[in-house]
This record gives C-alpha cells, sequence and structure tokens, in this order.
C-alpha cells in the first residue's frame, strides 16, 4: 500500500521535533514508571494504560510492581492473585496475556524483554503500539508507537482526514510517525505525542494557545483543528437484563461463584446472577427455578436492594440486586464457595459485583 502524506513536506520535521522534545522535557508529568527505563515497568504501565486513564492507574501501577516486581515474579505468581491486582480495572484478558507473555519471556528469552520489533510483537497481547511504546521508551529504538491520542495529535499536525475508528487507518499514522520520529530521542519523542495528547491536544477543546507545536500545525492553520479527528461512533452496545442475588447462609457466609475460564470477565468470581429474558414475567419463581437447576440449591430472595448498571465495551448489565438466604445444605467446589466478608477481601470481582456488595452494605446500615 503506498501512503501519500502530502502535507508533511510543510513541516520543518527538525524544528518540529526540538519543538515537541523540549515542551515535554519541562512539561512532563513525574509518572511512575517513568522513574526508570526497565523494560518490565514500561510493559505492565503501558498495558495498564490501555482503556484505563493515568490518575488510576497510578495506584494500580505502584502496588502490581509491589506485588510482583520482576519477570519472574509475575511469571510465577498465581493467577488468582494476579486477577486480584487488577481488580477493578477491566478487560481481564490484558493481565491473563501479559502473565503468559512474561512466562514466555522467562523461558524462552531468559527473563529479558526482547529488543526486536519481530520478536516482542510475537508476545502475547503486545500489538504494534506496545511494542512501539516498550522498544522505544526502555530501549530508545525509533519505532512507532501509535494509539488513539497519538492519531488524534497526528491528525491534527497533519491534517490527516482518515476515519481513525478505522483499524487500517493506523498504518497511515504510523506511517507519519516513522518519518517524523527523532532518532536521537525516539523515547522523549513518542511519550512527548502522548503527553501532548493527554494535557494539551485533548478531544474536544484543544488548548492551542499553549500547544508547543502549533506552529506546526495545519489543522491549526486551517482553522480545523475542532474538525479533527475523524472518528466515526462504534456500533451501539447491546442491553442485558440480569438479577443477581447476595445470598447468605446460617453462618453468614456469602455464596460466590467462579466464572468460566473463557469469555467475558474469565476467571473472576461473582454474586451469582442469572440472565432474565422476561422480565415481570414471575421474576422471583424464575430465578429461583434456575439457580435451583444450574447449581442444585435451594435458595430463598428476600429484598430487593437495588438496581445497577455496568457498561462494557459493547454491551450493557441492568442488573436488579436481591438479598436472600441459602435454605439447603450447600456442596463447595472450585466454582461454588461460601465465605465470610472478610474472606471475600482475597477473591478478585469485577467492579459490578462490587457495586452489589456497596450496596447490600448501604442497605444493612438503613
Ligand atoms: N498513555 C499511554 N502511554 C502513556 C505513557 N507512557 N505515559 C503517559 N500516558 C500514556
Amino acid at each position: 500500500m503506498i501512503i501519500e502524506l502530502k502535507n508533511l513536506e510543510k513541516i520543518n520535521i527538525y524544528a518540529f521535533q526540538n519543538d515537541l522534545i523540549s515542551w515535554f522535557k519541562q512539561e512532563q508529568r513525574d509518572l511512575p514508571w517513568r522513574k526508570d527505563q526497565d523494560p518490565y515497568k514500561i510493559w505492565v504501565s503501558e498495558i495498564m494504560l490501555q482503556q484505563t486513564r493515568v490518575d488510576t492507574v497510578i495506584p494500580y501501577f505502584n502496588r502490581f510492581i509491589e506485588w510482583f516486581p520482576t519477570i519472574e515474579d509475575l511469571a510465577k505468581a498465581e493467577e488468582d492473585k494476579v486477577l486480584k491486582a487488577w481488580e477493578g480495572l477491566g478487560y481481564y484478558s490484558r493481565v491473563r496475556n501479559l502473565q503468559s507473555a512474561v512466562q514466555e519471556v522467562s523461558e524462552k528469552y531468559n527473563g529479558e524483554v526482547p529488543n526486536t520489533p519481530e520478536e516482542i510483537a510475537r508476545l502475547k497481547g503486545v500489538g504494534p503500539y506496545t511494542a512501539g511504546a516498550i522498544l522505544s521508551i526502555a530501549y530508545g529504538i525509533p519505532e512507532p508507537a501509535v494509539d488513539g491520542n497519538v492519531m488524534r495529535v497526528i491528525s491534527r499536525v497533519l491534517s490527516i482526514w482518515d476515519d481513525i475508528a478505522k483499524s487500517s487507518s493506523r498504518k497511515i499514522f504510523e506511517k507519519a510517525v516513522r518519518q517524523l520520529i527523532s532518532h536521537e530521542d525516539p523515547s522523549s519523542f513518542n511519550q512527548a505525542l502522548m503527553e501532548l495528547g493527554a494535557l494539551i491536544c485533548t478531544p474536544t477543546s484543544p488548548s492551542c494557545l499553549l500547544c508547543p507545536v502549533r506552529d506546526h500545525c495545519q489543522a491549526f492553520d486551517e482553522g480545523v483543528q475542532n474538525e479533527l479527528p475523524i472518528k466515526t461512533k462504534k456500533a451501539k452496545t447491546r442491553d442485558v437484563q440480569l438479577a443477581a442475588a447476595i445470598l447468605m447462609d446460617e453462618n453468614k457466609k456469602v455464596l460466590i461463584h467462579k466464572r468460566p475460564s473463557t469469555g467475558l470477565l474469565a476467571n473472576l468470581w461473582e454474586f451469582p446472577n442469572v440472565e432474565i429474558h422476561h422480565p415481570l414475567q414471575k421474576e422471583r419463581e424464575q430465578i429461583v427455578e434456575l439457580f435451583q437447576s444450574s447449581l442444585d440449591v435451594n435458595v430463598k430472595l428476600e429484598r430487593i436492594i437495588g438496581q445497577i448498571q455496568h457498561t462494557f465495551s459493547h454491551l450493557v448489565w441492568n442488573i436488579k440486586v436481591y438479598s436472600g438466604t441459602v435454605i439447603s445444605a450447600f456442596q463447595e467446589s472450585e466454582e461454588w464457595k461460601l465465605v465470610s466478608f472478610e474472606e471475600m477481601e482475597e477473591f478478585a470481582f469485577p467492579v459490578s459485583s462490587q457495586k452489589m456488595l456497596k450496596l447490600y452494605h448501604e442497605y444493612q446500615i438503613e
């Protein structure tokens, strides 16, 4: 594919690099993964920063590195503990892939993150963005690291009108970054693009008057910075109705369930729940029956303690939350356990379950 970037010739590349990198060196935020160039830490931070904001990531990153300071520590950690470290961050396959990949690095590369684009891109969960980020930030190799933020910045600087929501557009932006990137300091260059996207060249109302590369920006020159990037909307999410229950036995232990090892929220724990296909039709009976048939346990639903909504990238869960009791004897297994509230802290739950637990505790206080 031949990609034409006609606006590149309008830019003084050297001056652009200089203005961008000088600004970054003065204005960059003090972030924990910027304290050294350990490729493992850069890797962890970049995986966390996919889909999650910097402010949210900081405490997770610090705790993750405290629990798993090296590749070897993460490689041999229990998956339950790794999921616990990620609890609340979402997109849990990110951390499962990360652990598989560091196991491969441990076995195949003697614990050293590889430093070639070919080898690093073969690791599980390491796409072109993460590969470019690790290679440039940890190893100083001039590879592009193009995510949504970088596409936004570059679409404005070079007035590129391709749709950044299309996966085929990434190549256009990678080509642009390959031409623009500083070979003296690719690490600062890539991080500066990310930082500019986060602090100045924001999605709505970019702060052009504070921008260090305004003089190089085609969109600013043409007055179209608010029209770029072009980003078409994603398909609508699907709505799912669920009923979930916090069910306690006579010893004040709560029933929890481990989700299957594949699919959404794989291997995380949750409160038992069922999908309601015909809301309002004898709902309680439907739920009790489903528990009876899928779990072989008799339960009694008591109150509705609230309603929760949780949005994933492709679907929305609307969960009606019940409290209730487990009334028959119950055989614990790998997937079903009765735990005290204190013991529950050792298990990794998705955010929707944490919201339910909060509802439950609030309900007890009222
Ligand atoms: N977003 C993605 N990677 C980042 C990084 N290394 N620093 C700040 N924000 C980022």
